[in-house]
Parts: C-alpha cells; structure tokens; sequence
C-alpha cells in the first residue's frame, strides 16, 4: 500500500511514518515545514516541501507516487493561537484539506485517515466522551477540524466509494520510544514539554493557566495518550479503512490534571520544576477524556502506555538528549 503522509515531518507525523513503514507501508512524505522537521524523517523517504493548498503539486504528486490513501496529518494545532489568529487556522486546516481533496478526487484517491480532535466537542456536558456525544467546538481549531469532517462525510453522501476515518486524538504526548525522534515546536505551547524545559534549565518556570475551573482540584483535565500507541491506532486504521466515514476516539481514558502533571514531571525529572498560577488561557475546556471502547472493540487497539510517568520518561529522553531539539 502506497501512502502519501501530510504533515510527515511534525511531531505526529514523523512517529506515524516509522510505524507505517514497519507495517510494510510504502511512504511519501508532503510538509510545508511550517512546524515540521527534515530531519526527523528517515533520508530514504520520498519527501516534498509542498503546502496543501498547491493543488496542482499535490495532483502531481498523488499521481507520480501512485497513492492508494492519504493519512492527513498536516494542520495548525494551538489552541490559544487559533483565537487569536482564526483565518491562519481556517485557511491552513480547512482551505488546506478542502485542497487535497480535491487533488484526491481528481487523481481517484479516495481514502483518508484524517488527525481529528476532541477540540471538536467543546465543553463535554457528560464524560468521559464518546463518539456521538454533542459537538460545540469552543475555539477556532476546534471548528476548523469539525468542519473538516463535515467535508469528509458530505463527500462520502455524494460518492459513495469515498472511506474515511476520523481518529478524534486527545492530548498526545511522549516520545519514539528509542530516543531518536521527538517533538520539536516553535514556540512550543504544550504543557508536558514546557515542564521538560524548565527542568532543564531553559525556562525558570511554568505557568498553570487558571486555577479555578470546575474539577477536583481546579486545575484542567486532559486526557494523555502516548504518540507510539496513536500511531499504531492510525496503522490499524489503515488496514480497517472501507467506505463510508467512521469516527474514534483515541484518548486512554484517563484524566489528568495540570496539577498531577507537574507532579508526574517532578517526579521523573528529579527536578523541583517552579511553578506559579496565572490567568486562565483562552479557548481551554475545563476536563477532556475518552470514552475508547469503540476504537478498542472495533480496531483492537489497545495502549501501550495507560500512564501518566512513562509516557512523560520516553519525552524526557527526548529533551535531555537533544535539548535544541532537531537544530535545524
Ligand atoms: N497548560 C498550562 N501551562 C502551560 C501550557 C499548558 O497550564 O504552559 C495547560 C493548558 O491550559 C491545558 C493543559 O495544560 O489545560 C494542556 O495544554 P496543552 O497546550 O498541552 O494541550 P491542549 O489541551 O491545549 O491542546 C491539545 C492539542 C490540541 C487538542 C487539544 C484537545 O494541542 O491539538 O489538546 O484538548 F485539540
């Protein structure tokens, strides 16, 4: 099976080329590097400096690669940034995927394993979540991927040869469990790596954003799941993918808060990682996590990784052995 990765050379989407390559994938590789990494992917992989909205170079490079299905990795995902800067997530995530379908459509390409998000529920009126549970997605990058599977199933009602699945992925984090890639983001937003940088000395501190949201001890919940064990979702996907469009949830079921997190960071790092409390971050939902029984029944996926301490370790060997990160 010959697969086009979007979005290849970030933080998901280099993981995600390791596993399929191991699952005897054939993998091309299209980034704009906007965030991703040459580096982080292996020198033999065909790779291409291409944003999704050059439709032209995408139907070029589908055809020439003779793609049988796109995993669709590629997309801005910050929270805090998608408020402030809406149009960059729309034209980026919706813009830009509207574009490769249409490269799809026009080459005959019509499978898609699609990077969602449980951004798209918004606050959850129950949890953990599920599937159908009501989607009012809080903040821009929340909408833009919503809207991105409004596309996906509308293509699937007007064709229906069209397979889609939409993994719905919750707090990844961790690193490649040999150390040799990792996450690498500029500026880097994520709460687990900014711990990683405080204990190593390149922030004096961190700041936990808003310390009196409705949960156990004031702090948001989310719900951590390991990048190795998302990746082997996607793997699974592909094998499983048929026509029509299904969505997973893909979380470990467990809530953390920022607080047991910090917690979770000291204890690995060895380190006192100061922290002080601000003001509550725009766009942020107060506890996030997964119902996963469909993906685990349906997909026989199941995690690696159901806590919190050794997804932070495998990042931490990350930071600590490449503390600039992939320096390019
Ligand atoms: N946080 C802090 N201080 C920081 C950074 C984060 O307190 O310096 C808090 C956030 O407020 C949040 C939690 O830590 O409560 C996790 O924040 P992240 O930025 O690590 O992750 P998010 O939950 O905002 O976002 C991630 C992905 C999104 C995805 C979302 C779904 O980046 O793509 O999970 O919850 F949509």
């Amino acid at each position: 099976m010959n697969v086009l990765v979007t979005g290849g050379a970030g933080y998901i989407g280099s993981h995600a080329v390791r596993h399929l390559r191991k699952a005897g994938a054939r993998v091309a590789v299209v980034d704009n590097l906007g965030q991703g990494h040459r580096a982080s992917l292996p020198p033999d992989v065909p790779f291409f400096e291409v944003d999704l909205r050059q439709t032209d170079r995408i139907r070029e490079i589908l055809a020439a690669e003779r793609i049988d299905c796109v995993m669709h990795f590629a997309a801005l995902a910050a929270v805090a940034e998608s408020v402030a800067e809406p149009l960059l997530y729309y034209s980026n995530n919706v813009s830009g995927t509207v574009s490769l379908l249409d490269a799809m459509k026009s080459v005959g390409v019509r499978r898609i394993v699609f990077s969602s998000t449980c951004a798209v529920i918004g606050i959850p009126s129950v949890l953990p979540i599920v599937e159908t549970s009501p989607r009012e997605p809080i903040n821009p990058y929340g909408r833009s991927k919503l809207m991105v599977e409004h596309v996906l199933r509308d293509w699937f009602e007007a064709d229906p040869e069209f397979s889609a699945v939409a993994l719905r992925y919750f707090n990844v984090a961790g690193c490649s469990a040999d150390g040799s890639i990792g996450e690498d983001h500029d500026p880097e937003t994520h709460l687990i790596p900014i711990l990683l940088q405080v204990a190593l000395g390149q922030r004096p501190q961190v700041t936990l954003f808003g310390r009196d949201y409705p949960t156990t001890d004031g702090t948001c919940i989310r719900d951590y799941v390991h990048v190795d064990d998302l990746c082997q979702a996607h793997v699974l996907a592909l094998k499983a993918i048929q026509p029509g469009m299904a969505v997973y949830n893909v979380g470990i079921g467990r809530g953390y808060s920022v607080q047991e997190v910090l917690a979770a960071a000291r204890v690995v790092t060895g380190h006192p990682i100061p922290a002080q409390f601000g003001p509550r971050r725009p766009g942020d939902p107060p506890a996030l996590f997964a119902d996963s029984s469909k993906i685990r029944s349906e997909l026989s996926w199941e995690p690696e990784f159901t806590k919190l301490e050794p997804i932070i370790e495998t990042a931490w060997r990350w930071f600590r052995a490449h503390p600039s990160g992939y320096a390019d």
